[in-house]
C-alpha cells in the first residue's frame, strides 16, 4: 500500500507535536466554557481521537457525517447529511473538528445548519488547510498545517475509502488513481 505514497508530507512526530499544541491552546480558550467537539466523519476521527486526549478540561463529543465528495478526488459540489448529531447543541460552545478544509463547501453548509441550532458559540479546528482551493469565505479558528494543493491521504484522510490508517499524512502517487473516474 505505501508503495503508492509518493512522499510523506507530515510525519508522525510533527503531527503529534502540533496536535499537542492545539490541544493546549483549546484547553486554555475553553476553560470556562461548555466545550462540545463535533467531528465530521470519517476523515477527522483520527485527529479527533488524538486532539481530545490533548485537552484537559471537561468536554463532550458528538459525530456527524456529511458527504461532499464521491469516491474520487474531485468534489461533486453536493453536500448532504448522512448522519446527524445525537444531541441538541443549544447553549454549548461548539468546536467543529475537521480533517481538511479544501473548497470550504462542506464547512459552509455545516456552519449554516449547526448555527441555526443556537449553539452559544461556534468555532472550527482543522488539521489541514488548502487555502488555494477555497471557493467560499472561511478561515479556520485553529489550524494544524497549511498545505499546498496536492491530494493527501493518511491520518484519517482517504482516497476511495483507503489509506485512512496511515500514521502520517502523505501525497498519493498519481498512479494510484490513474484510469479511474476521479
Ligand atoms: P471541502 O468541502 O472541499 O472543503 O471538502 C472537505 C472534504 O473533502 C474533507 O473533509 C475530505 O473528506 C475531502 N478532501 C478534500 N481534500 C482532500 C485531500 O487532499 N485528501 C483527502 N480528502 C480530501
Ligand atoms: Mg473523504
Amino acid at each position: 500500500m505505501s508503495g503508492k505514497i509518493a512522499k510523506i508530507l507530515i510525519d508522525e512526530e510533527t503531527l503529534r507535536k502540533k496536535v499537542a499544541e492545539l490541544g493546549k491552546q483549546i484547553s486554555e480558550d475553553y476553560k470556562d466554557k461548555k466545550l462540545l467537539m463535533v467531528s465530521v466523519l470519517k476523515g477527522s476521527v483520527v485527529f479527533m481521537a488524538d486532539l481530545m486526549r490533548n485537552i484537559d478540561i471537561p468536554l463532550r463529543i458528538d459525530f456527524m457525517s456529511v458527504s461532499s465528495y464521491g469516491s474520487g478526488v474531485k468534489t461533486s459540489g453536493v453536500v448532504k447529511i448522512l448522519k446527524d448529531l445525537d444531541h441538541p447543541i443549544e447553549g454549548y460552545d461548539l468546536l467543529i473538528v475537521e480533517d481538511i478544509l479544501d473548497s470550504g463547501m462542506t464547512l459552509n453548509y455545516l456552519r449554516e445548519v449547526l448555527g441555526s441550532r443556537n449553539p452559544k458559540s461556534m468555532r472550527l479546528v482543522t488539521l489541514l488547510d488548502k487555502p488555494d482551493r477555497r471557493q467560499v469565505d472561511i478561515v479556520p479558528d485553529y489550524c494544524g498545517f497549511v498545505i499546498p494543493d496536492e491530494f493527501v491521504v493518511g491520518y484519517g484522510l482517504d482516497y476511495a475509502e483507503e489509506y485512512r490508517n496511515l500514521p502520517y499524512v502523505g501525497v498519493l502517487d498519481p498512479s494510484a488513481w490513474q484510469g479511474q473516474d476521479a
